[in-house]
């Protein structure tokens, strides 16, 4: 018989490896609640798809481009096959050993891509960042960022984008959780000189599997990425549903208010059972004093020395969340949509002895 060839395994894992953990931990795929990743447990309620979608191949100005320029407010804009084709082209349109800084923790494609291309990486603090500036090509920042969750003002952003513009450096700004705050966002209506936005239909819209994103910045860059893209590198079905997720205000609304709410709410059950339980109930106590649990609309995040072994337990009871295994280990919890996911996690949080 023959043997069905395996991929070869991804260097970096990303969240979502329901399968895996199915496999490893032998609990049916159905049982599992998937808090891996930070994207929205609510999807955007697609209508069915006309038959006729999936034969259709891609064209551009079939509406995409319209509904996206008004949902970001600019046309500056070029459709991407998720954020991560952005992520991997970028660092082939910039001139060689670029000096990019990178403030980290963050989602770690971008390290990735801008290495393997041969450029010249940093991890910076957000502390370091203004003493590093002179002599940056390129600072790459995620906001909000993946994972640890902390979201730099745009006014400390755009001065430090006028800093590097004096030496033609660029900044580059991950937006992939920014839906929920658009108020925030670096996009305006007129693309600047060095400055690149990212945006993801992935997270806030739920609907990662589309492979749906856009770069917004000034046209020369796009062009230049645009040569990189396979010619239908989004496919009909995405640009279909990207079209009709990107018009719908009342539920952009809706998202934006239900969200937080359950991201508050997930912060104040992480504070409650991996924080603040005292020792003697058996409570996976690490500190009292400060907020320990940082989110964004879409996740929660925290350091914790024993991470580790409580993403195991948690696992072991067939709940999924993303373990961050590097010298400070940390936890990343997406959102629980409902008071029954809510209530089975607590459940699990209350058995956990770390
Ligand atoms: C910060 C960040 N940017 C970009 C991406 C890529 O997302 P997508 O390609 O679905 O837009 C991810 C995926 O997890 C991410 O976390």
């Amino acid at each position: 018989m023959q043997s069905i060839l395996q991929p070869p395994q991804a260097p970096h894992q990303h969240g979502g490896q329901l399968l895996a953990a199915s496999h490893k931990y032998q609990i049916p795929l159905s049982q599992w609640l998937d808090l891996s990743t930070g994207i929205s447990p609510f999807v955007y309620p697609l209508p069915n798809v006309p038959i006729a979608c999936w034969q259709r191949l891609p064209e551009i100005n079939d509406g995409l481009e319209q509904a996206a320029s008004s949902y970001y407010g600019s046309a500056n804009l070029l459709a991407v096959s998720g954020s991560q084709e952005a992520i991997q082209c970028l660092p082939l349109i910039f001139p060689k050993k670029q000096k990019v800084g990178i403030l980290e923790p963050a989602y770690h494609s971008h390290q990735q891509a801008w290495a393997e291309q041969g450029h010249n990486v940093i991890t910076l603090t957000t502390e370091q960042v203004e003493s590093q500036l002179d002599c940056l090509d390129i600072l790459l920042v995620v906001n909000p960022r993946n994972p640890s969750a902390e979201t730099l003002s745009t006014q400390r952003l755009e001065k430090w984008h006028q800093i590097l513009q004096q030496n033609n450096s660029t900044l580059l700004v991950d937006e992939a959780f920014m839906d929920a705050t658009p108020e925030q966002s670096l996009i305006c209506n007129t693309p600047k000189q060095g400055l690149i936005v990212l945006r993801s239909i992935g997270k806030f819209f739920g609907l990662a599997g589309i492979r749906l994103g856009f770069v917004w910045a000034e046209e020369s860059i796009l062009e230049a990425l645009a040569k990189h893209q396979d010619d239908w590198s989004v496919s009909h079905p995405a640009r279909w549903a990207g079209k009709l997720a990107l018009q719908d205000t009342d539920w952009h609304a809706q998202q934006r208010k239900r969200l937080p709410e359950l991201a508050i709410r997930l912060v104040a059950l992480l504070e409650k059972y991996i924080f603040t339980r005292p020792l003697e109930t058996g409570g996976v106590y690490f500190n009292t004093t400060n907020q320990h649990v940082h989110h964004t609309a879409l996740f929660a995040y925290f350091q914790h020395p024993r991470a580790k072994i409580i993403h195991k337990q948690i696992a072991q009871q067939g709940i999924l969340t993303r373990l961050f295994n590097e010298e400070s280990p940390a936890l990343r919890f997406g959102l629980p949509k409902d008071e029954q996911q809510f209530k089975r996690l607590e459940k699990v949080l209350e058995g956990c002895t770390g």
